[in-house]
């Protein structure tokens, strides 16, 4: 069994994005049973609340369906998860503080390092406050680093 972890500030639209996603190229792949997939936020903002609606719409239109109540990552939860991924840097460098240990710390990566086309420490932009076409965006980055991430999971 892997353990994911996605992480955003709010835990309400790129990590639940990522999360669906992502278990959504496992069911397809019938790969469900071989990982726990969950997400988190580093701020407690939006705790015990669903997606944003506008993430909930971007991931319907592409046949996604968004899981999951807001959470805030907790120490405790290095324990729980293989991989911990970061959408942006900000977040990394939070989670990176909050590790109780370096193997904790190791866990850590940012999503979009797994996707060959991105920018070396790029992140997932924060769509929460923009306009147009933001939430469509986050999708389509989350889905192509998904795709490389399972990839590099699979070839271990
Ligand atoms: P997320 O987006 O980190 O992708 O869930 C945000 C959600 C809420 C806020 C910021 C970003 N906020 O400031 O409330």
């Amino acid at each position: 069994m892997v353990r994911l972890c996605f992480v955003c500030l709010g835990n309400i639209c790129r990590s639940p994005t990522a999360e669906g996603i992502m278990l959504h190229l496992l069911q397809q792949q019938g790969l469900g049973a071989r990982f726990h997939v969950d997400s988190a936020g580093t701020s407690a903002l939006h705790v015990s609340e669903g997606p944003d609606p506008r993430s909930f719409a971007a991931a319907r239109a592409r046949g996604v369906h968004l899981p999951g109540v807001a959470r805030k990552f907790q120490r405790e939860d290095f324990a729980r998860f293989d991989h911990v991924l970061a959408m942006d840097s900000e977040n990394m460098r939070l989670l990176r503080a909050l590790a109780p240990d370096e193997s904790a710390r190791s866990k850590v990566r940012l999503l979009r390092s797994f996707d060959a086309a991105s920018p070396a420490g790029a992140g997932v932009p924060d769509p929460y406050y923009g306009e147009g076409d933001g939430f469509e965006r986050v999708f389509d980055i989350c889905e192509a680093a998904c795709r490389g991430l399972l990839t590099e999971l699979l070839a271990k």
